[in-house]
């Protein structure tokens, strides 16, 4: 299994990390436009490997794409990060050249792969992939809605006390503050959530998740990687062991929940064949007004992308 990472920054170096340490893929590259920069981060990884025991080869260059040729899964972290006071929408100028000139040389050398997308504005950047891949829906998805569960579940494990092992939830609609966490969907131990907690601490959470990444940019003037990171892996180990998890994932939707030609978080099953299939939800009229607005902005910002490309 050969994985490749593109953008050597904080999310993808940490993605390649795991996807080392955890032995995801036994071949790693890791490729950023910086010289060296990824060279050195890869050969830091395979150097802890005699340490942490693993034997995942990884391998860095510097905007050679030859090296990645063959590639089964990519990941695409390449662009921007905000800053404080930035929307993860004002990167989209940027960060759309970047996705694009990158997503070209990925699909010369590596025909076959399956793109996950993590550069933001996440849901449109994954579109941009799409759009100029040229592949299937199946195959060129978005990392985000782990991501945003990980951390509503980790705020409701502090909250209530509990491993964060013990809870589970789904999270749909756009990664921004539009999305829809819900909690009909989210139990802790079997438990619905609603039933260990009062409504008010619940809403607190899901605001707090609403606006997890803005919390951590404004800690540490960028925004975070570890959690990102981990979470761009757990779908590459999802695909490359054809595990079938159910995950939250920034999928193109084309007809589901009523929406059309839009990139959306929504559950998925994650295999070996990328998104093998869509979970359609019985949401209630509350929960799809939300999904609606979420779809919304997401449109919004893809016809800035439209315009952009005119
Ligand atoms: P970073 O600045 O640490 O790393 C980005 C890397 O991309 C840099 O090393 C840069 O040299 C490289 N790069 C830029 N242009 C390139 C090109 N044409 N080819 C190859 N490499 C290139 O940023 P960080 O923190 O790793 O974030 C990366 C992206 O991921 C940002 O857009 C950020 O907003 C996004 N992000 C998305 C998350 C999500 O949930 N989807 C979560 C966290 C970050
Ligand atoms: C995050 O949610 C900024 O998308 C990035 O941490």
């Amino acid at each position: 299994m050969k994985v490749t990472v593109v953008g050597a920054g904080n999310v993808g170096a940490t993605c390649a990390d795991v996807l080392a340490y955890r032995e995801i893929a036994n071949e790693i590259v890791l490729l950023d436009i910086k010289e060296g920069v990824a060279e050195g981060k890869a050969l830091d990884i395979w150097q802890k490997a005699p340490i942490n025991l693993y034997d995942s080869r990884t391998i860095g260059s510097t905007n050679d794409y030859s090296k990645t040729a063959g590639s089964d899964i990519v990941v695409i972290t390449s662009g921007l990060p905000r800053k404080p006071g930035m929307t993860r929408d004002d990167l989209i100028e940027t960060n759309s050249g970047i996705v694009k000139m990158v997503t070209e040389n990925i699909v010369k050398h590596s025909p076959d792969a399956i793109i996950i997308i993590v550069s933001n504005p996440l849901d449109v950047m994954t579109y941009q992939a799409h759009l100029t891949s040229g592949l299937d829906r199946t195959r060129v998805m978005g990392m985000a809605g782990i991501l945003d569960t990980a951390r509503y579940r980790a705020f409701l494990a502090s909250e209530l006390n509990v491993s964060p092992k013990d809870i589970q939830a789904v999270l749909m609609g756009g990664h921004g503050d539009t999305m829809v966490p819900l909690p009909r969907y989210t139990t802790v131990g079997g438990i619905p959530v609603t039933e260990l907690i009062a409504a008010d601490k619940l809403e607190a959470i899901i605001t707090r998740t609403q606006k997890g990444g803005g919390e951590l940019v404004k800690l540490m003037g960028t925004s975070a990687w570890y959690a990102p990171g981990s979470a761009a892996a757990q779908m590459v180990e999802a695909i490359a062991k054809d595990q079938r998890r159910v995950f939250p994932v920034c999928v193109k939707l084309d007809g589901e929940y009523g929406i059309d030609d839009c990139y959306l978080g929504a559950p998925v099953i994650l295999g070996k064949n990328g998104i093998e299939r869509i979970i359609e939800l019985d949401l209630n009229a509350s929960e799809k007004e939300l999904l609606q607005t979420s779809r919304t902005h997401v449109k919004e910002v893809m016809s800035v992308l439209d315009n952009l490309s005119k």
